[in-house]
C-alpha cells in the first residue's frame, strides 16, 4: 500500500454564517457558530484517512489547548500525528470562516503553520518508498514547501500539489510536479489563462512536463488534462449549506482512487461525488464523508 505524506497547515476554524457581509462600523449578529478542525493540509489528510489510506501529516501547532485537540482528532480519524511538532510561543493556525448564502470567506491566521522544519520532513521521507506520495499545498512556510518536494523527487515519489491559498511562487518548482490540483482562480493567477484555454493550458503542462493537471470548478463540475486530453466532467448536483473543505475532499478522494484503480475517469468522478456530500454539511472535517459513506451513496444514486 503506498504512503501519502502531507507536508501542511493544521488550523482551528471558527465558522459563522451570515446574512451579509458586515458593513465598516456595522457590529451584525451571526445565524450560526461552529468551532471545528480544519486546514487545508489537515483537511486533505483526514480526507485521505478517511478512504483509508496510510497518511502521514507533517505540520506544526502550537503550544496550546487548540493544537492539542487538533492533533487528538488527527489520530481519532487515523492520521498519523508523529510528524506535528509543537511550537512554543506560538498560537495554533486560525481561520475565520464567513458563510454567506452557502458560499465561504476565509480569513487566515497562520500561527504556528509557517514553522514547519526541514527535520520533520526528513525524519518523516525516512520512511518512504519510491512511488509513494508527496502532498503539498501553501498554507505553511514556501521554503519547506520546496524543500519536501526536491527531497521527495530525490525519492522518486510522486508529487502532488495544491497551490491553495495561490500566491507568487518559483515557477521552476512546477517542474517536479506530477499532479497539479488547482481551483479555477488558481488557474487563472498561475497560469495566466482560463480553464478551458485549452492550447494555453496544453503549453503550459508541456513545458513543465506535468503529468495530470486537475482544475475543480464548483458547481459546473471539474476538467482534466493529461497530454493531448482534455476531458470536462460535470458536477453532483446537492443541496449546497458550506463548501469548506470540498477542494480539499476532491484531493483526497481523488488520490485514493487514482492510487487503487489508476482509473482516471472513474477517479474523477468518485471525487466530484465525495466532494459534493461535503458541501452538504457545514465545517471542514467533520463534513467529510468516509469511503464507506460515499460508496454507500453511490449504490443508491447510482
Ligand atoms: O480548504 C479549507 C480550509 O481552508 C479551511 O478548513 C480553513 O482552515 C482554510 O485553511
Amino acid at each position: 500500500m503506498s504512503k501519502i505524506f502531507v507536508v501542511g497547515s493544521i488550523n482551528v476554524d471558527y465558522v459563522m454564517e451570515i446574512t451579509h457581509l458586515p458593513l465598516l462600523g456595522e457590529t451584525l449578529p451571526s445565524q450560526s457558530f461552529l468551532m471545528n478542525f480544519g486546514g487545508k493540509g489537515a483537511n486533505q489528510a483526514v480526507a485521505l484517512a478517511k478512504q483509508n489510506e496510510e497518511v502521514y501529516l507533517i505540520g506544526c501547532v502550537g503550544q496550546d489547548t487548540m493544537g492539542k485537540d487538533s492533533i487528538q482528532s488527527l489520530n481519532q480519524y487515523g492520521v498519523h500525528t508523529d510528524f506535528i511538532k509543537t511550537i512554543e510561543h506560538q498560537n495554533t493556525g486560525l481561520a475565520f470562516i464567513l458563510v454567506e448564502n452557502h458560499n465561504n470567506r476565509i480569513l487566515l491566521h497562520a500561527g504556528a503553520n509557517q514553522n514547519i522544519q526541514k527535520q520533520q520532513i526528513l525524519d518523516a521521507l525516512s520512511l518512504a518508498k519510491p512511488n509513494d506520495y508527496l502532498l503539498v499545498q501553501l498554507e505553511t512556510n514556501l521554503d519547506m514547501v520546496y524543500f519536501a518536494i526536491h527531497e521527495a523527487q530525490k525519492r522518486k515519489m510522486n508529487v502532488v500539489f495544491n497551490p491553495a491559498p495561490v500566491q507568487s511562487i518559483d515557477m521552476e518548482i512546477l517542474d517536479f510536479i506530477d499532479i497539479l490540483i488547482v481551483n479555477e482562480i488558481e488557474c487563472e493567477m498561475l497560469l495566466h489563462c482560463k480553464y478551458d484555454q485549452k492550447e494555453q493550458v496544453q503549453s503550459f503542462i508541456n513545458k513543465h512536463q506535468i503529468d495530470y493537471f486537475i482544475v475543480t470548478l464548483g458547481e459546473k463540475g471539474a476538467m482534466f488534462y493529461h497530454q493531448q486530453d482534455v476531458t470536462s466532467y460535470p458536477a453532483h448536483a446537492v443541496k449546497v449549506v458550506d463548501t469548506t473543505a470540498a477542494g480539499d475532499t476532491f484531493i483526497g478522494a481523488f488520490l485514493s482512487e487514482w492510487i487503487h484503480t489508476a482509473d482516471l475517469s472513474q477517479s474523477m468522478q468518485y471525487a466530484i461525488v465525495a466532494s459534493a456530500l461535503t458541501c452538504t454539511h457545514i465545517g471542514a472535517q467533520k463534513s467529510i464523508q468516509s469511503r464507506e459513506e460515499v460508496q454507500n451513496y453511490l449504490k443508491v444514486h447510482f
